[in-house]
C-alpha cells in the first residue's frame, strides 16, 4: 500500500520542517539579541562621552550628534549644527528655539521629554560645544 509507506516519509518531512523552523527561530532570536547587545554597548560608550546628556534624555531616539560620535537616529536633523541651524530653519536662536520650540520639538518638549530650565541651559551649552567640535573636525579633514 503506497499510502501506508508514505506516512513515515510525511512524518520525516514534518519533523525536518519543524527542525528548520525552530533553528530559524533560535537563529533570528540570537540575531535580535546581538543587535540589542551592540546597541547597548554603543550607548554605554556614548554615556561616557560629551553627548551623555542627550543619551540620558533619549534625544537620540530621533537625533544623531555626529560631532560627539553619536550616530543614532535620523528622524530629526543631526544636532551637531543645531547651534546655528535653528536660525536658518526656524528663524530663532538655539536659546529661543528651546524655550519656545516650533514643529515637532514643541510636541516633544511639552509631552514626551519635558526639560527644566537648567536642562535647557545644559542642552544649549552642549550643542554649542558640539558645533565647535564639528568645526574642529572639518578643519582636521575628518
Ligand atoms: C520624537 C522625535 C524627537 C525627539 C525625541 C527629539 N527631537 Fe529634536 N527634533 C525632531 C525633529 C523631527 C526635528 C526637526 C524639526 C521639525 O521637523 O519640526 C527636531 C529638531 C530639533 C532641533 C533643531 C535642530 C536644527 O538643526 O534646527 C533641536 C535643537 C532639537 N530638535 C533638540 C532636541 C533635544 C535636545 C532633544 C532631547 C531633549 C530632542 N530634540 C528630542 C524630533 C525629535
Amino acid at each position: 500500500m503506497p499510502t501506508m509507506k508514505s506516512q513515515p516519509i510525511k512524518l520525516a518531512i514534518i519533523v525536518a520542517l519543524l527542525i528548520v523552523f525552530v533553528a530559524a527561530l533560535v537563529g533570528g532570536f540570537g540575531k535580535a539579541k546581538d543587535a540589542a547587545a551592540v546597541r547597548a554597548a554603543r550607548e554605554r560608550e556614548w554615556l561616557r562621552g560629551e553627548g551623555a546628556f542627550f543619551v540620558r534624555k533619549d534625544c537620540i531616539s530621533c537625533h544623531s550628534i555626529s560631532a560627539f560620535g553619536i550616530k543614532a537616529a535620523n528622524i530629526g536633523p543631526d544636532l551637531s549644527e543645531a547651534a546655528v541651524d535653528t536660525q536658518r530653519r526656524f528663524g530663532k536662536s538655539l536659546e529661543e528655539f528651546l524655550h519656545n520650540p516650533s514643529g515637532t520639538m514643541s510636541i516633544v518638549l511639552s509631552s514626551r521629554i519635558p526639560l527644566t530650565d537648567a536642562e535647557k541651559q545644559e542642552a544649549i551649552r552642549l550643542l554649542k560645544i558640539a558645533y565647535q567640535r564639528k568645526i574642529e573636525q572639518s578643519q582636521l579633514g575628518k
